[in-house]
């Protein structure tokens, strides 16, 4: 049973390495050439983080590019002085006002760096916030379809595993480009007046090393890229063997080996993708690095020819080896951080793609607001799939709610059911027709305005992670009457008052002091939620399931007296409750298929009469 092959899904293991070898790889060029609007976003982003500290930043570094020429000069002046025939008392003191100048130069270089330094330390916690609160507001504001989407999940989990982290990152390696940048130009200034075929020198002994960097970047890049799916399917499995939800179950079915098998087959492949990208790797920097040597040697001979055939006197000599040596290093820095820009750029440039994807899937707004009071909410023909489904979930559907009426959607399992009750709460967009509230057509209505209208009792409801008190307020103050009121209708307010700490029980076992509830206690506060909301329409899915008897009659005897005036929408499979609804509409594979009241549907002789008899033959 061990050999039997792995079902992973969507992912196929030889699908990633064929991936790998089609990864496309940039050319130093392009790379180049990407480098200025990459330093533009980041800096952008900065400014609006912080235009105070982007500006003490950039201004700083500045200076002490200025102060570095100023020092590389001044040393000549030195190094002249020392030169010179005569006593050596003399021509130390000859080199003394030079000294000072150095020192001078030295002291305020390191203390502007030091600003400077502080600066971009300060930027990066405020860019990092910013960066998050941009993802997690879009992320919360998409339209709900996206999250049945794959690709939106992939551009998703690109964008906050590695994406948003980078956005501090990517502005850092900017300002440390822009900083050696600085650096160079200072000592390009200085070389260049000291002689200037040392210029070309100085590139010779740094172009290798850059390629490989960068080649070895993007070699990274793209294996990683291609590792998202896989990486994505390694986490939820682990999950599953680290969460605390399926715990129970992992060990109930036993499924531990199973799991685990399934785990390393994922870790494994991605292990021997990731090793051989190592290799490649190092391959790329023992190549670099060899050429770099090659190119060094080649600078220092030429300085020996230049000092050899008298062009360059010995103290311009001199201070061409430090200006080189001061260059080389910020040479090395500025490759180092250009690799790394090129390198966050990347994943920085996933976050900004997954922003620009996820606003285009908001909802464009919408001027017309829905009616302040709908007599009737209609649905007109409509038709809808979900993204990637093989069919229709939802096929031509008409009904009507007449408000204060009591509407029942009963049908099998997956007859569509939850589907229509979602596109009637605005979550969910019919392809084809649509959903008036008397003569307004949801299309012109935003959303949010429909929602803001609808209270859903949600057929898989959400387990907050929250207090008591949130769980059925969330977060909208309607003071202690509304809570206590919406909390006895289910019966969650008796289960509320035996917790510790009553309304403030924080609901959640992870955490010190949190209380867990059982199924039906859960069900009861869901419930409590939807009545709190205290909308025009309350949408019920399987609002008893798990409720005992008594909470389940009481609930459904508030229901059959139309809840206090609302509009109710119930869906349950418990028949006997549904005789009391104004209208039942009964759907099959996605289209309604009777509709009218228990007598009328009774006499019909279809579908319902007949999984109403057989449910009430048990109780016979
Ligand atoms: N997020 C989704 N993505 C793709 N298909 C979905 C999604 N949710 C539901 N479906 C499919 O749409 C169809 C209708 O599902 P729906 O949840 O509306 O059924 P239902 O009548 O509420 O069933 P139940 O009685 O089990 O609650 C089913 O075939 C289901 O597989
Ligand atoms: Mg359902």
């Amino acid at each position: 049973m061990a050999d039997e092959p792995l079902e992973i899904g969507e992912i196929s293991l030889s699908d990633w390495h064929a991936h790998m070898g089609t990864m496309t790889e940039a050319g130093f060029l392009s790379i180049a050439r990407r480098l200025p609007s990459l330093v533009r976003q980041a800096l952008t982003l900065a400014w609006r983080a912080s235009p105070r500290d982007t500006a003490a930043t950039i201004v700083l570094n500045l200076l002490g590019g200025v102060f570095t020429a100023f020092g590389l000069l001044a040393t000549t002046g030195v190094l002249t002085a020392l030169f010179q025939d005569g006593p050596t008392p003399d021509r130390v003191r000859a080199a003394l006002p030079s000294l000072v100048l150095v020192a001078a130069a030295a002291a305020l270089g390191t203390a502007v760096q030091a600003g400077a330094g502080w600066a971009q330390s300060r930027l990066e916690p405020q860019i990092t916030r910013q960066a998050e609160e941009r993802l997690y507001g879009l992320t919360s504001r998409v339209d709900l379809v996206a999250y049945d989407d794959p690709e939106f999940h992939d551009s998703l989990q690109r964008a906050r595993i590695r994406g948003v982290s980078m956005a501090d990152s990517v502005v850092s390696s900017a300002v440390d480009v822009v900083t050696a940048l600085v650096g160079i130009a200072a000592v390009a200034g200085v070389l260049g007046v000291l002689h200037p075929a040392l210029l070309p020198l100085l590139l010779l002994a740094v172009l290798p090393d850059a390629w490989a960097a960068v080649r070895s970047a993007r070699m990274r890049y793209g294996t990683l890229n291609s590792l998202i799916p896989a990486m994505r399917r390694k986490w939820i499995i682990a999950d599953l063997l680290a969460d605390r939800d399926p715990a129970a179950e992992v060990r109930a079915f036993t499924m531990r080996g199973f799991l685990l098998r399934m785990y390393d087959a994922v870790a494994r492949a991605e292990q021997d993708v990731m090793l051989r990208l190592a290799r490649r790797q190092t391959v790329a920097r023992l190549v670099g690095e060899a050429l770099g040597g090659l190119g060094s040697a080649v600078v220092y001979v030429a300085l020996g020819i230049l000092l050899a055939i008298g062009a360059i006197p010995l103290a311009v000599a001199g201070t061409a080896v430090l200006a080189i040596r001061s260059g080389q290093s910020s040479l090395a820095n500025l490759l180092h951080s250009t690799n790394r820009l090129y390198e966050d750029g990347l994943y920085f440039t996933d976050f900004l793609d997954f922003c620009s994807d996820a606003e285009r899937r908001l909802a464009a707004p919408r001027p017309a607001s829905p009616p302040e009071r709908f007599e009737r909410i209609s649905v007109v023909d409509a038709a809808f799939t979900y993204p990637g489904a093989d069919g229709p979930a939802l096929r031509g559907v008409s009904m009507e709610i007449k408000r204060g009426e009591v509407i029942a959607f009963v049908g099998e399992n997956g007859s569509g059911k939850t589907t229509l009750a979602k596109i009637l709460a605005g979550l969910y967009e019919p392809d084809s027709g649509s959903v008036l509230w008397d003569d307004v057509d949801l299309r012109e209505v935003s959303p949010e305005a429909i929602r803001e209208r609808t209270a859903v009792i949600a057929q898989d409801h959400t387990r907050w992670p929250l207090t008591a008190r949130y769980n059925i307020t969330m977060g909208t103050g309607k003071g202690e009457p509304a809570l206590h009121a919406a909390a006895s209708v289910a019966g969650a307010h008796e289960v509320i008052a035996e917790l510790p700490h009553g309304y403030r029980t924080l609901l959640d076992r992870r955490f010190k002091d949190g209380h867990e509830l059982s199924g039906g206690q859960w069900q009861r506060i869901a419930v409590a939620r939807g009545f709190h909301r205290d909308a025009d329409l309350l949408i019920c899915d399987e609002p008893t399931a798990a409720l005992d008897a008594r909470a389940e009659h009481a609930l459904f005897e508030r229901i059959r007296g139309h809840s206090d005036g609302r509009t109710v929408l119930l869906i349950t499979h418990r028949l006997a409750s549904v005789r009391y609804a104004d209208r039942i509409y009964v759907l099959d594979h996605g289209k309604i298929i009777e509709e009218g009241d228990h007598a009328t549907l009774m006499s019909l002789n279809g579908l319902y009469a007949e999984l109403y008899t057989l449910q009430s033959s048990a109780y016979r």
